[in-house]
């Protein structure tokens, strides 16, 4: 594994070993030797917002020896229209590796093309790997288990969540039920590119959750479509996780979400609440699990 761009170019014993890593990081935590980004300064260049994402790799890529340098995309050339490409050649010759939230997925993949360092992903309108990654290992702590389970995705099934979640199903073949309105569906193009029949999709929410092991949402309204927010409200209330729907899931079912909530409306606050240990536990995992992916691209074979 040279980069971590998306789930879609992952095979499943890379997200395995990601998953599997991120167990041994979590319990080895404030031990780490030998640290494998001794001495390496890594960017984060962000062009969105974030929390989890942004504390999790400064954190990690200093537990693992390394120095975090937070670049907001705005008060770099990049903002003024330097190209990404020019903007990777001249940061490949003085990094280590790149940290990228951005809007357009090929610019991600351009930035690890020209900048020949490992180059990671975190957060694309395309793709959000690093929270999938984390997810599925957080499913593994509170199931046991990833690739017998039901998964039911209720909200926005178009927006990056929901496809680094096909692509996820796709790769590790659990079950993936995506519950949306016809207009926020995935597109009968991106489901003929990800050709999974263990994904099913669905505007209903009740038929999705019957019987599924997880019941995972994401904000109706994603970073870039704040001007489509009066309309996504309308077109996506009715798609929200509350505790009658968890209560037509498995047994022991868990409810997760990526954060940031907005209680309410994907979600309800008895039902963020109600399964608050799940959630939270989801963002602490973001650190475990990036430790691993750093770990595993510093390591890859050049
Ligand atoms: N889930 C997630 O990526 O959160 P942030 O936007 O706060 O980084
Ligand atoms: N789909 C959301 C994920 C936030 C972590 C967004 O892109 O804003």
């Amino acid at each position: 594994m040279k980069h971590l761009l998306s789930i879609e170019s992952l095979s499943a014993d890379e997200i395995l070993a990601c998953v599997d890593l991120a167990a041994t990081m979590k319990s080895a935590r404030g031990a780490h030797t030998p640290q494998p980004l001794d001495g390496q300064c890594w960017a984060l260049i962000f062009s969105k917002s974030s929390t989890r994402t942004r504390v999790s790799f400064e954190v990690g890529i200093r537990e693992l020896g390394g120095s975090p340098m937070f670049l907001a995309a705005a008060d770099i050339q990049l903002g003024r229209g330097e190209p990404i490409r020019d903007t990777a050649r001249v940061m490949g010759r003085m990094l280590h590796g790149a940290v990228i939230r951005t809007f357009a997925q090929a610019d991600v993949e351009d930035f690890a093309h020209y900048g020949g360092i490992p180059t990671i992903n975190a957060l694309t309108d395309d793709e959000h790997p690093c929270q999938v990654l984390a997810d599925l290992f957080t499913m593994r702590e509170k199931l046991g288990s990833i690739g017998d389970r039901t998964v039911a995705f209720i909200g926005d099934g178009d927006c990056n969540m929901a496809r680094s979640w096909l692509w996820a199903a796709k790769r590790l073949g659990f079950r993936l039920r995506v519950a949306a309105p016809a207009m926020y569906q995935p597109s009968k193009e991106y489901l003929t590119r990800v050709d999974a029949p263990n994904i099913s999709v669905t505007d209903s929410i009740e038929d999705a959750a019957r019987g599924a092991d997880v019941l995972y949402t994401d904000v109706w309204v994603s970073m870039g479509k704040e001007e489509e927010a009066a309309y996504r409200m309308a077109q996506l209330s009715g798609y929200q996780i509350d505790s009658k729907l968890v209560g037509l899931a498995a047994p022991g079912a868990i409810v997760m979400h990526c954060l940031p909530a907005y209680r309410g409306k994907e979600i309800s606050e008895e039902a963020l609440e109600a399964h608050a240990d799940t959630i939270f536990t989801q963002a602490e995992n973001r650190l475990h699990a990036q430790k691993a992916v750093m770990a595993l691209l510093v390591d890859s074979p050049a």
